[in-house]
């Protein structure tokens, strides 16, 4: 299976300038593309993957056993694998608490050393979880109408659908989503629970459908990126981890964060640019136009990466 095709990996891997006897961190492991070449260029050091999503975890968790990593330990929702003097750790986990898995691998492996060499977060969903009709992200598909990455969540998108006021609604589609016919849309999903709760990714096409104007093309693709954005709090956990990683991040680490949407980028810029704590590493990157034949989704990416000067 073709989990995800990685985005800008090249560029990524030579940004973070990978040493032998660091410690990375890959806060949004999914297929394990940029994580895979990461501890490519490990022969000691501490590679940490984390992912909300437990599938991510197991395909991983595969990966490493062949590639030769042994499962040497196992605590709370964090496993940790050993190859020669190289470590692989995957935490279940969201990465706003990057700060604390650091810090209980560092322990759990003795380390001294409890801060991250590098570290990168390559935004949103996988081409995998889109792709999987159960996980409901799709409008190509039908499935449940779902969207939690991490199935421990209480909330799905069903539950925003049927139970929101119009007005949360509207606000969530503008916001998230930057949908023009967001008052619109939010109207025709209250119309059509009433008629009967919209529980399926079709249902929720069909009530779209019906609210907006016959010539919009693609009229569906900013409503769900909307309610996953909202289902899974994807902006608060982006504040709370661009703090995390003020505290985990060594002095002179790097940090590559690829983004996908304005509100992504805004948040990393204000915090990174403005905090004088960071300089930028050349200027935002996108990918080439033969990435962006070859992969769709590289189309809309943003990289910037940071380096930190001062503690
Ligand atoms: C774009 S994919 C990453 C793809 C990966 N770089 C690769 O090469 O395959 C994003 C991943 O981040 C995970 N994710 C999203 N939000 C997260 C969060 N707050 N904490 C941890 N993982 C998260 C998703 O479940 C998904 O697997």
């Amino acid at each position: 299976m073709n989990y995800h095709e990685p985005v800008l990996r090249e560029k990524i891997i030579d940004l973070l300038q990978i040493t032998d006897e660091g410690i990375y961190v890959d806060c949004t492991v999914g297929g394990g593309g940029h994580f895979n070449s990461m501890i490519k260029r490990l022969h000691e050091g501490l590679c940490i993957g984390i992912d909300v999503d437990q599938d991510a975890i197991e395909h991983n968790t595969n990966a490493l056993l062949q590639q030769e990593f042994i499962r040497i330990n196992e605590m709370d929702d964090i496993l940790i694998f050993k190859r020669g003097d190289c470590y692989a750790a995957l935490a279940h986990n969201n990465y706003k608490y990057l700060d604390q898995i650091l810090t209980e691998v560092t322990t759990m492996l003795g380390y001294t050393k409890t801060k991250a060499s590098g570290i990168l977060f390559d935004l949103g969903v996988s081409s995998y979880q889109i792709d999987e009709p159960e996980k409901g992200f799709s409008y190509m598909q039908n499935g449940p109408l779902d969207m939690r990455m991490d199935k421990r969540l209480g909330v799905s998108a069903a539950d925003l659908v049927n139970g929101m006021y119009e007005k949360e609604l509207e606000q969530i589609l503008r916001e998230y989503g930057e949908e023009v016919f967001a008052k619109r849309i939010a109207r025709g999903i209250i119309a059509a629970r009433k008629e009967k709760p919209i529980t399926t990714t079709r249902g929720l096409c069909d009530a779209i459908k019906r609210s907006i104007p016959f010539y919009y093309k693609n009229p569906y693709a900013k409503t769900f990126q909307a309610l996953r954005i909202a289902v899974n709090s994807e902006m608060e956990g982006i504040e709370q981890a661009v703090k995390a990683v003020d505290t985990s991040l060594a002095i002179n680490g790097r940090v590559a964060w690829l983004s996908f949407h304005s509100l992504e980028d805004k948040i990393i810029k204000r915090h990174f640019v403005q905090n004088g704590k960071y300089r930028e590493i050349g200027e935002m990157q996108m990918a080439d136009k033969e990435e962006v034949d070859r992969n769709k989704r590289a189309r809309s990416a943003k990289l910037r990466c940071f380096e930190k000067v001062l503690n």
